[in-house]
């Protein structure tokens, strides 16, 4: 007899226009199904939204005669907006994000200075997961691990032996996310990393985003194993100190991401447009001088 993990069917669809990675995971035809980090995609040009993305991931689902229970998101994206409502309409399911969403609601309600009416509650999602919270997917079952320090209210999802890391880990020629966004921290994320590097090593990683240097073919899983060899910012050898200083110090070259604006104030509505105007309009809104 052997306790080895499962080993949950993980299918990525790669978005060229945000470098994102939206996974379903499930395990086979007529099983049930998680979509983790779903794409929305947005035309920074014109304030069209579109749906090609999502639509990619609908016909693998119907495809695989998968049943959505959950569509989950790792954090409040800055880069690119969630599909999940679309998805919950076309596929059902339930929309989870991790408990500490409410910290970055508060934050970016007051950036933005939204209506009153937005709660930072975190009441726009279903389900609001804590550290350590177990989520069924049929007979699939998803540990939460909060991983703070890319925002504070990242959280990664154990499903057998694939984790979905969200903005911790990037492939390792890549390294690791930007912690200098409201509520981030290095030092925080340098005790995640190390808490995603303590599990197996045959544990497979599956990345949020793939960013490829030097021409290298987009790529988006790696194990604990690679991770901790050959991390560009965290493989085993790097201190707290000198993982801080390289990551403040590069944050600090940064640009913030293209679709920040537009992301956040969707995104941490669970994907619902702001409410219409008079004229029936959806707006978002460009704070001056203040991110
Ligand atoms: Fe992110």
């Amino acid at each position: 007899m052997t306790n080895a993990p499962l080993m949950p069917n993980v299918h990525g669809i790669f978005d060229p226009a945000t470098w994102t990675v939206t996974y379903v995971v499930h395990q086979g035809p007529n099983s049930a199904a998680a979509i983790i980090d779903s794409v929305l995609d947005y035309d920074p040009k014109s304030g069209r939204t579109r749906t090609h993305s999502a639509e990619k991931v609908i016909a693998y689902v119907r495809e695989h005669s998968l049943k959505v229970e959950w569509i989950l998101e790792t954090h409040a994206h800055a880069d690119h907006l969630t599909a999940a409502p679309y998805l919950k309409q076309a596929l059902g399911g339930r929309i989870g994000i991790g408990r500490q969403i409410t910290a970055v609601q508060n934050v970016f309600k007051d950036i933005f200075n939204l209506e009153s009416e937005f709660r930072p509650d975190g009441s726009q999602f279903d389900a609001l997961f804590q550290d350590g919270e177990q989520v069924s997917i049929g007979n699939l079952s998803a540990t939460v691990l909060a991983v703070p320090g890319h925002t504070p209210a990242c959280i990664a999802y154990q499903i057998g032996d694939a984790v979905f890391v969200g903005d911790t880990l990037f492939m390792p020629d890549v390294g690791t996310a930007r912690c200098d966004f409201p509520g981030g921290d290095a030092k925080t994320l340098y005790a995640s990393v190390r808490r995603l590097l303590s599990l197996p090593p045959q544990t497979r990683l599956f990345m949020c985003h793939d960013y490829p240097p030097n021409n290298r073919p987009i790529k988006f899983e790696s194990t604990v194993a690679e991770q901790r060899a050959s991390n560009i910012h965290v493989r085993d050898g790097i201190n707290e100190a000198q993982f801080v200083e390289m990551r403040t110090k590069r944050d600090a070259t940064l640009d913030m991401p293209v679709l920040i604006l537009p992301a956040v104030q969707i995104n941490i509505r669970a994907g619902q447009m702001p409410p219409r105007e008079a004229n029936g309009t959806s707006y978002v809104k460009i704070p001056l001088n203040a991110l």
